[in-house]
């Protein structure tokens, strides 16, 4: 099943895994980074403070870009299919989860992180003093949790400590049976669930990549032993898909196989989708065949069995599980990068976003061609009830050129233009972000063919009464 994603696997394999590989630049980060800032995607968090390292606080277009990639996911994992169910968990947890995870004991070791593709390894099993991996220097051993730790109630004892979650997942894990017994699922079936998670992370950097805080949308996915690898397989091929069926180019995308002695200690295979960020080759997304290890140990710390009973053998069971994490400030970067472009029009630099609609931060612009009180009223009353369907931005400052700058810059896909005619017969332009191709068409259709364009229906098919406009002629 799915040869094609075994040979890229394997092709890829051969090469060592670092955000640091040489490569040509396709994007520039500063350039993203300012653009972010400019714009209100991303600024620096407790700016006004100087920042606090790593942590970055979403602006106004940034948190729609982050709730439309969510949305995206809710939609292909939750939504879309008959057998996977959401969760919220909380981000406290029993203590005792962490011990059963091997978090505790996992991330107390004397640790060293190689300076150059942030691999860490365990000071004491390292023969040489450089990066197994890549060669690179690393940091001096330190003891190091990654579980950023505090206390539950008003004292700050031993007894009280808890931690916050460095991943989603244990909350899945935990809640198997109560999942199982309340929506009578029968296997395979999965859990989904998108949430916040820390880490102290030792080395933090490029942009939203890697920080301390920031949200998986991760899948549990529960199997029948035996059919674990055809299932993994599936799920490499469903969540590349996502990608691109979002954008992204193929050629930016990649599959990685962990090698055996990267593999976490719960994971019987793993392989990364590595994205070509402007530093390099890195992950995106990991897909893991996590085994029977999350619900053996959970059953054996608990003291609950966490079994399934196997209707068909009449005998109960350990389901297996099959895991594909990703991250959405990770996701964003990447479709933030994938969009980026840049070209000459009419002698000036057009910065576009060439964003999927459904992830766009604003689907349409309405600009009304001047501030005269008719053509105001008339715009108002467009950008009144396009509102009801989507995030609207209203613009009526500076020339039509430079707004439709403005609106490319951020990638919204479609603007609204009201002129002096609208007032005459009715008909306002719509102009696509990509193509700056332009339609003229009544104002009783717009709401209509919007809803055609945004969800990727051809541009002109023309509502009755519109015409086809390019660069200001009939076509
Ligand atoms: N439950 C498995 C798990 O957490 P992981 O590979 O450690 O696996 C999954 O994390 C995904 O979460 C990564 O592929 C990445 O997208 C995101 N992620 C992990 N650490 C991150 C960090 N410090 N900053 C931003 N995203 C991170």
């Amino acid at each position: 099943m799915l040869s094609i994603f075994s040979y890229n696997a394997t092709e890829y394999n051969s090469k060592e895994h670092s955000v640091t590989e040489q490569v040509p630049a396709k994007v520039d980060m500063e350039k993203l980074v300012s653009l972010c800032q400019r714009r209100g995607f991303i600024f620096p968090s407790s700016e006004i403070y100087g920042g606090l390292s790593s942590c970055w606080d979403y602006g106004p277009l940034g948190v729609e870009l982050k709730r439309n990639i969510k949305q995206a996911w809710w939609r292909a994992v939750v939504q879309e299919r008959d057998d996977m169910v959401g969760l919220d968990a909380s981000i406290l947890m029993h203590p005792q989860t962490w011990e059963a995870s091997g978090h505790l004991k996992g991330f107390t070791d004397p640790l060293v992180e190689c300076k150059s593709c942030h691999l860490r390894w365990r000071a004491d099993e390292l023969a040489g003093n450089s990066c197994p991996s890549c060669g690179g220097e690393l940091t001096e051993p330190r003891l190091f949790n990654l579980m950023f730790k505090t206390f539950m109630g008003p004292i700050e004892e031993e007894a009280s400590v808890v931690y916050l979650r460095p991943e989603t997942a244990q909350g899945m894990f935990v809640n198997f049976h109560n999942v199982l017994n309340t929506t009578r699922k029968r296997l395979p079936f999965g859990i989904a669930q998108i949430g916040k998670a820390f880490r102290n992370e030792i080395t933090t950097g490029n942009f939203i990549f890697r920080s301390r805080e920031f949200e998986q949308m991760e899948i549990e996915f529960f199997v029948k032993p035996g059919t674990d690898k055809e299932w993994f397989n599936y799920w490499l091929e469903e969540r590349f898909n996502w990608y691109v069926k979002l954008g992204i180019k193929k050629e930016n995308l990649k599959l990685r196989q962990h090698m055996k002695r990267e593999l976490a200690h719960y994971a019987k295979a793993c392989y990364d989708i590595d994205y070509l960020f402007p530093m390099g080759w890195a992950e995106l997304e990991g897909i893991a065949n996590r085994g029977d290890f999350d619900l053996v140990q959970h059953a054996k710390y608990s003291g609950k069995s966490l079994t399934y009973l196997d209707e068909e053998n009449k005998e109960h069971i350990i389901p297996y599980i099959i895991e594909p994490s990703a991250g959405v400030d990770r996701s964003a970067l990447a479709f933030l990068c994938d969009a980026y472009d840049e070209e000459l029009a009419e002698g000036e630099l057009r910065v576009i976003l060439h964003l999927h609609p459904s992830l766009a931060p604003i689907k349409v612009a309405v600009l009304p061609l001047s501030r005269r009180e008719k053509l105001v009223a008339v715009a108002k009353q467009i950008y009144a009830d396009l509102r009801q369907c989507w995030m609207v931005s209203y613009d009526d400052a500076q020339s039509i050129g430079r707004r439709y700058r403005r609106q490319d810059e951020i990638g919204t896909p479609f603007c609204v233009t009201i002129d002096f005619q609208s007032l005459e017969d009715e008909q306002v332009t719509i102009r696509e972000r990509d193509t700056m191709n332009q339609i003229r068409l009544p104002i009783a259709e717009l709401k209509r063919t919007l809803q055609a364009k945004l969800t990727g229906e051809p541009l002109f098919v023309l509502p009755p009464g519109g015409k086809i406009w390019k660069g200001g002629e009939n076509a």
